[in-house]
């Protein structure tokens, strides 16, 4: 029984006011709740209220006062219902008694370490207690949280503490919190544990004294100052980009081990997985400090975009999920360098949405249907929910852009709103029709933009011709044009840019002609460009101005000169990306007949060369120019009769090249820096790490000996993890007694460090050899490694399962590891099964024998009679069913 939006109707009774009252205990927590419930006048009179509830058993059920007879009230497995409730306004106390060191799914109420904590985000506050668990339900909630001093010396829940003391047995203490905004039950959060706290003071722009602490595990607090200082940059940003103060006299965030995703934005009391919170030089990589900064940001974001404005149903999430992602994408590019960000999020937007969107698990940014929730905090909703927002903001521009936002925070301030209150807001300020717009919440799949250009060289025209199309997806078979806005420019083939106001020009509009971008809402459009200086290269989708695949027609000396002269930094990137792909997907044809199939066109070379010897160049972003495509991404775009074998041995092939034909670049780049400064996790020393170890990587491919000595010596001498872990994923890739020493002094020096040892683990998970499942088995009974904690499995069995050559071995043993994992988990942890089992969703683009092998492996989960809601949905649906 799916959900559907068309069926979509408004409660029938509105919860104005949740106390709860939690005694807690290690095996039997006790909740009374108190609700003040009255009929909605939007709803159906006198119907039936029916309460979620999942798993638990009402103690006793008092309405108005009086203890409800029995055959007033049905419970079931998920519900408890009161036929005939009355007309007006009435309070309802239920009591009920939960097991949180039982919860092994971690929703609801459960023990991580030695705390207690709580997932309420999509449907889990209906474990701890009955409840009208939708998001258009808002309540203002009271909490009094009861425990034995020793077991729990803090008490947290949402809003401001309004009371605390001892009970009358004074080994016990209880605390009162109340927060003074609705919210929908999704919001509520409660803590209680031994933690220690880092604490800090932040005073708004309205002159608001906010206490902010961040609550650790005993001993963490000074691997808590990074997250600090970002959450005081991010209440200051959301202040000067968005008008946007914080509302309460506190906020408070707690990190814990054991969490199903990444962080979640309770009201005033934020729940962090810790490796999103404590960072050091010595055990955080750059790359977990940026995380640490964004996620940091999101959640904080989502008190407005999320808290204060919620979704009116989870068909909505990418109101709250889109919108705060771009919010964020926007704060970290203010933060540190714009260019290399966008490209770091293309990057990703392209390994996870577009690989999402080209397998059976695709759906719209906005699905109108689901099976389970859960399944739909997707890099679609997330990622591509971001980038329409940013495209709304090309088009209409970004005063329109801005007039719009203000207008949605000022309107829908304190609701439960929808996509398509947000969209009639920019509708209004830019007074346009966004009605096509729409489409691309509605509309699954990766458009295609193909960009056809001829000049002509006898009356020095360029014409330019758009066309767009998207393919089908699983219940989609048509698709209509979207509107896409195109970020365009000219460049001269001598490097020369070439502004567009100086050349006469067909099919553009004034408008388009000032801001730089086109607007494709058709199939497909034509431009011409005429009385150009020199022949004119298009730069098209400047900054990535869309979400979409880009088939382009220039030639490999085109590209060179992009890459060289565009005054775009992201489509210099873009350059040098799709020389290399054209470079590797060529070798992956050839990898099956001969031993080093490309003999890599000069020209390539020496566009590499000149961008490793431009004194200007942020070394962050040569960084990125000289990564190459990565395995996931050649798969997708070749699309069909994928061999990652053929993949790998090609990639390997032009690292190789590039490793060799630049290695006295290379290796100056390797050399350790003179000046020995103390380690910081700012943008311009993270960069200069990166282009270094980028070096590193591509001169071992060269000549794996020297690789091999330069990274031996890197790791010893490292003074911090991003380093060092870069040093061993060289040596990883190094078959040979070396590489297991080294592995295994790493293992020692961090034995205590379970963030650190899930950098061990998936490391070895993604060495490209057929001896890696071996050990990956292996590491499954290694201390390091647990199947209770989400971290571990996503660094062990996550990554082994993005291992392109190794998940997808020719003999089916990777896809059946996978599937007997997930199906051993789904009983305890059915959340995370289920996105293990995303590692499948590519399965139909293999070539024949692999499809054949995971097809099985997929069949035979789909045949298992007791499978969760969660993994029986993704599996039918990757099945095509
Ligand atoms: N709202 C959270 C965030 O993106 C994600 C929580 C999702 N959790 C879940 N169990 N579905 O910040
Ligand atoms: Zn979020």
């Amino acid at each position: 029984k799916p959900t559907l939006l068309s069926e979509y109707r408004p409660p029938d009774y509105l919860i104005e006011a949740i106390w709860l009252d939690i005694v807690l205990h290690r095996t039997a927590t006790r909740v009374r709740s108190k609700l003040t419930i009255r009929p909605n006048p939007a709803g159906r009179p006198a119907a039936p209220l029916r309460l979620d509830g999942d798993g638990l058993v009402p103690h006793a059920i008092i309405l108005d006062g009086q203890a409800l007879p029995l055959t007033a009230q049905v419970v079931t497995a998920d519900s408890l219902t009161i036929a005939d409730p009355p007309r007006e306004p009435f309070t309802l106390e239920i009591e009920t008694l939960t097991d949180p060191s039982a919860n092994t799914q971690l929703m609801g109420l459960y023990r991580s370490g030695s705390a207690y904590c709580t997932q309420c985000e999509a449907e889990g506050f209906r474990r701890i207690t009955y409840t009208l668990d939708r998001p258009d339900v808002l309540s203002v909630f009271t909490t009094r949280i009861e425990a034995a001093k020793e077991d729990a010396p803090v008490l947290l829940s949402n809003g401001n503490l309004v009371e605390t003391g001892a009970c009358e047995d004074p080994a016990r203490h209880f605390a009162v919190w109340h927060d003074p905004f609705p919210k929908p039950c999704y919001l509520f959060a409660l803590v209680g544990g031994a933690l220690d706290c880092l604490s800090d003071t932040y005073v708004t722009g309205g002159g608001r004294r906010v206490a902010l602490g961040i609550y650790v595990e005993p001993g963490k607090v000074p691997l808590a100052h990074y997250a600090m200082d970002a959450l005081k940059r991010s209440m200051r940003w959301d202040e000067k980009a968005f008008g946007r103060e914080y509302d309460l006299d506190i906020f408070n965030i707690v990190a814990v081990s054991d969490f199903n995703m990444g962080a979640m934005e309770n009201k005033g009391l934020n729940v962090f997985n810790d490796k999103y919170i404590l960072a050091s030089p010595q055990t955080a990589t750059d790359g977990d400090y940026a995380g640490i900064e964004t996620v940091i940001a999101h959640e904080y974001f989502h008190n407005w975009t999320g808290n204060r404005i919620t979704c009116r149903d989870w068909f909505q999430l990418c109101l709250k999920e889109g919108l705060t992602v771009y919010r964020d994408q926007e704060f970290s590019s203010d933060e540190r360098s714009r260019p290399v960000k966008r490209i770091a999020d293309v990057r990703t937007l392209r390994l996870r949405q577009f690989a999402e969107d080209a397998g059976p698990l695709a759906h719209n940014v906005r699905p109108d249907r689901y099976l389970e929730i859960n399944n739909f905090y997707t890099a679609t909703i997330y990622e591509k929910g971001a980038e329409i927002v940013r495209m709304l903001r090309h088009l209409i521009g970004m005063d329109a852009f801005n007039q719009g936002m203000t207008l949605y925070f000022d309107r829908f301030d304190g609701t439960a709103a929808t996509i398509e209150d947000f969209l009639g807001c920019f509708a209004e300020t830019s007074e346009s029709d966004l009605s096509q717009f729409m489409r691309w919440y509605e509309q699954a799949g990766t458009p295609e933009l193909k960009v056809v250009s001829t000049f002509e060289p006898q009356d020095a025209s360029l014409t330019v011709e758009f066309s767009q199309s998207t393919a089908p997806t699983q219940g989609q078979p048509t698709k209509q044009p979207l509107v896409v806005p195109v970020a365009f420019g000219l460049v001269g083939v001598t490097g020369t840019p070439i502004a567009l106001a100086d050349v006469a020009t067909e099919g553009l509009s004034a408008a388009e002609l000032r801001s730089g971008v086109v607007e494709l809402d058709g199939p497909t459009r034509r431009l011409t460009f005429r009385g150009l200086p020199e022949r004119a290269i298009p730069s098209t989708l400047r900054g990535f101005s869309a979400p979409v695949k880009i088939a382009t027609d220039l030639t490999p000396s085109d590209l060179t000169v992009l890459l060289a002269h565009d005054s775009d930094s992201f489509n210099r990137w873009q350059a040098a990306q799709t020389l290399a792909t054209r470079v590797l997907v060529e070798g992956t044809r050839a990898a099956g007949s001969v031993q080093r199939p490309n003999d890599v066109d000069p020209g390539l070379l020496a566009a590499f060369a000149a961008v490793l010897d431009d004194p200007h160049a942020d070394p962050a972003f040569v960084a990125q120019v000289m990564t190459l495509p990565t395995e996931a991404d050649l798969a997708r775009d070749i699309g069909q009769d994928v061999d990652p074998d053929a993949i790998h041995i090609a990639r390997e092939s032009l690292r190789g090249t590039l490793g060799s034909a630049l290695h006295d670049r290379l290796l100056r780049l390797c050399q350790p820096p003179k000046d020995v400064l103390p380690y910081s996790p700012a943008a311009p020393d993270a960069g200069r790490r990166a282009l270094r170890n980028t070096a590193l990587w591509l001169l071992a491919g060269g000549d794996a000996g020297l690789g091999q000595d330069l990274a031996a010596a890197q790791f010893d001498a490292a003074d911090n993890m991003t380093d060092r872990i870069a040093a061993l994923g060289v040596l990883s890739l190094i078959p040979g007694e070396t590489r297991e020493i080294m592995l295994n002094r790493f293992q020692v020096m961090f034995a205590d460090e379970p963030l650190v040892g899930d950098k061990w683990l998936s490391l070895q998970a993604s060495i490209p050899e057929a001896g890696t499942l071996d050990r990956v088995e292996r590491l499954m009974s290694h201390p390091t490694f647990s199947m209770a904690t989400p971290n571990r499995i996503y660094a062990l069995i996550g990554g082994f399962s993005a291992n392109q050559t190794q998940f997808n071995r020719q003999d089916g043993r990777g896809y059946d590891f996978i599937a007997e994992i997930v199906m051993t988990l789904d009983d305890k942890n059915p959340q995370v099964a289920a996105r293990l089992l995303n590692a499948f969703r590519l399965w139909r683009t293999m070539e024949p024998h692999r499809r054949t092998r995971a097809e099985a492996a997929l069949e035979r989960i789909a045949e298992r009679p007791s499978l969760s809601a969660d993994v029986r949905d993704i599996v039918t649906r990757s099945l095509g069913r």
